[in-house]
């Protein structure tokens, strides 16, 4: 090529690279420059371009016998759009027992509302009429025993049985279900809480816990960086303190908490390898709370102090990717936040690729690369036609009328690859600037997909031309299923276990005790997922006197391990399979072990009696997914009963 050529393509590149993708693309983004205002969240009923919340201020009672919470949510508002009369809220189940406005002299005055006809999905709109512009409105108001979003637990429900417990969950959207409030990410406030428990219960909240406070069940709180609505937590049970280090450290149930210090003593080196990565911490502490079994995910990031299930507390560590996870959130989620639950990526894909990086920094490549097989394995099992619409990692709206539906695979899995990708054709130093910059420049913003593509045109693609095309960028984002330009990962640890696995279904011998004992967490999940769908009974009678799967406290192992034993009809593992399903209550562990036994009329009747049994003490998001998997009760999750005082309004 003569110079001139070299030239003329040269410049052509960057711009190649920033264009906008081809208008019959199915989720085609709106044009870059107004992306933020074109941002529309279609499972808040809010309104923010008109008027937005700033500051949130609790005043809470929680009543254990009655299982509510009751009192006042005082938001400040700035009013965007000058003709604006009225604040459009999400709720759920909540009864609305008045609402006033703010005068600047510090009085209140009365203001008239109505409760919307409740969607199933999304709950009920709450609409304020403020007539003017008020600064402020307070809401007095009280939960439903039902809200779910939260979980009232009787003693008997906890490690130590003699006091109750209660936490949040707000991610997707039940913060609406026990605060009355704007329920979507693109809306960021600060807040303040002042909670009344009873006096042997310490209360926490995604704010400024003091390990030192004395318990007394009155609580104060104040979270001053502002957060998105689904960061909103709240917890109290008998729960103590131990710490990690300087800056981090557990609160559990006494029993426990020793235990899980043990196990997440690498919290400290996690937050400094993210720091060294990314730049600095900006939530001062960072605490976790380990709660009950019923807790429905693994972990949540709420910020200051992640949430976590105690089925991780394993007693080796093999497990603690979750705390790297939620650790790497305070990037990747609370500080830039997608605006939306469609841009989901932008915080679960970024979390996973963080956290791939810290378990890297923390223990090495080949242990960081054992997860990554694992993940993308279970990709291309959860890939199917069906589902193509969900594939791509920017998700069109009306592929996701629930934001609870999104794929796993794609949000977290494909996610990562995807930032993998880049790294590997930008280089590892380019990129970590390239995230560095990006967390900075969007500190404290909720952003979409077309807001991350064309920062990425401008900062990393136009930077070094030539390395990413704008077709192989955008097939990522708009494209179902893994673009060829995928990198790929070996584990020779696991392929080991493949050859052992092979040779005994070959009909060599099962791999002796010397081989397995080094084996970890990860190389018996590789094991299990490579056994066919539904293996012999014999064989899988041999693999449990061997190895003694059944009855293991290992979630990962026993997520794999139970549905093995439906589909292959071993029944000597159901009455520990009961038990299991009784103790835990972790969606992604309890899902498979339902789905697998519902796919037979046998395994159905069983489920439903282990289910009903089980029901009272699981959490309203997993009784949800397993009635829909059960098909026993098609009863909306959302709708309450319409409560006297909110009828009366509207
Ligand atoms: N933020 C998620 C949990 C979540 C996502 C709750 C979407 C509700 C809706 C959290 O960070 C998470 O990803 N948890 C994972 C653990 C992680 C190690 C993959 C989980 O709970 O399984
Ligand atoms: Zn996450």
């Amino acid at each position: 090529m003569h110079l001139p050529t070299l030239l003329i393509v040269a410049a052509l590149i960057p711009l190649a690279a920033c264009r906008q993708p081809a208008t019959d693309d199915a989720t085609e983004p709106a044009p870059v420059t107004d992306a933020a205002a074109a941002i529309r969240d279609i499972h808040s009923f809010a309104e923010p371009h008109r008027v937005a919340i700033r500051h949130l201020a609790l005043d809470l009672a929680m009543d254990f016998a009655a299982r509510t919470l009751a009192g006042t949510a005082t938001l400040q508002l700035e009013w965007r759009d000058p003709a604006a009369d009225a604040l459009l809220l999400d709720t759920r189940d909540l009864t609305i027992l008045r609402a006033e406005a703010g005068d600047p002299a510090g009085g209140w005055r009365e203001l008239p509302f109505e409760l919307a006809e409740p969607d199933r999905t999304l709950g009920r709109r709450l609409t304020l009429r403020t007539g003017g512009q008020p600064g402020s409105v307070r809401i007095t108001y009280r939960t439903s025993p039902a809200a779910s979003g939260l979980q009232w637990l009787t003693p008997a429900m906890t490690q130590g049985g003699r006091q109750p417990f209660i936490f949040s969950q707000s991610q997707q959207i039940h913060a609406r279900s026990w605060v009355p409030l704007q329920d979507t990410p693109m809306v960021r406030f600060t807040y303040e809480a002042r909670l009344r428990t009873p006096p042997e219960l310490m209360a926490l909240m995604s704010a400024d816990n003091d390990p030192a406070a004395p318990r007394d069940g009155d609580y104060t709180f104040r979270m001053p960086q502002p957060i998105p609505s689904y960061l909103l937590a709240i917890a109290a049970g008998d729960l103590v303190f131990a710490p990690i280090d300087h800056r981090s450290g557990v609160w559990a149930e006494p029993a426990l908490v020793q235990r899980a210090a043990a196990e997440f003593a690498d919290t400290g080196r996690m937050i400094e390898a993210a720091e060294t990565l990314y730049g600095p911490y900006r939530w001062d502490r960072y605490d976790i709370l380990v709660l009950p079994p019923s807790f429905p995910y693994g972990g949540m990031e709420n910020p200051r102090l992640t949430f976590a299930t105690p089925t991780v507390i394993v007693g080796d560590r093999s497990l603690v990717a979750l705390i790297a996870h939620e650790l790497a959130h305070s990037w990747s989620g609370n500080l830039v936040t997608f605006a939306t639950a469609n841009d989901a990526w932008l915080n679960e894909g970024f979390t996973t690729y963080v956290e791939g990086r810290l378990i890297e920094a923390l223990y090495g490549r080949e242990r960081a690369d054992l997860d990554r097989v694992i993940e993308r394995n279970e990709l291309r099992q959860e890939f199917a036609a069906e589902n193509l619409a969900l594939q791509p990692l920017a998700i069109a709206q009306e592929a996701l009328p629930d934001p609870d539906d999104n794929l796993v695979g794609t949000v977290y899995t494909k996610g990562a690859w995807f930032l993998q990708f880049l790294e590997e054709r930008f280089g590892r130093e380019r990129f970590d600037a390239f995230l560095r910059g990006y967390f900075e420049h969007f500190a404290f913003q909720s952003i979409s997909t077309v807001q991350f593509r064309d920062y990425a045109c401008r900062h990393l693609l136009d930077l070094a031309p030539g390395r990413v095309s704008q077709a192989e960028f955008d097939a990522w984002l708009y494209q179902p299923g893994v673009p060829a330009t995928a990198p790929q990962v070996t584990s020779a640890r696991l392929a080991a276990v493949d050859a052992a696995r092979e040779a005994w279904q070959a009909n060599a011998a099962l791999p002796q005790s010397a081989v397995t004992a080094a084996w970890s967490t990860q190389e018996w999940v590789h094991f299990l997922d490579g056994l066919p769908e539904a293996p012999d009974t014999e064989r899988l009678a041999a693999l449990d006197v061997a190895y003694q799967f059944t009855g293991t406290p290992n979630p990962e192992i026993a997520q794999r391990w139970y549905p093995l034993t439906v589909r292959g009809g071993y029944t000597a593992a159901r009455p520990a399979m009961a038990r299991f399903l009784n103790r835990v209550g972790r969606r992604k562990i309890v899902m498979p072990i339902y789905k697998a036994l519902a796919a037979t009329p046998d395994g159905l009747v069983f489920a439903r009696e282990v289910f009903a049994a089980a029901r009272p003490a699981l959490h309203p998001i997993t009784v949800a997914s397993i009635e829909a998997a059960l098909a026993v009760d098609q009863a909306p999750l959302a709708v309450p009963p319409a409560p006297p005082e909110s009828a009366g309004s509207g």
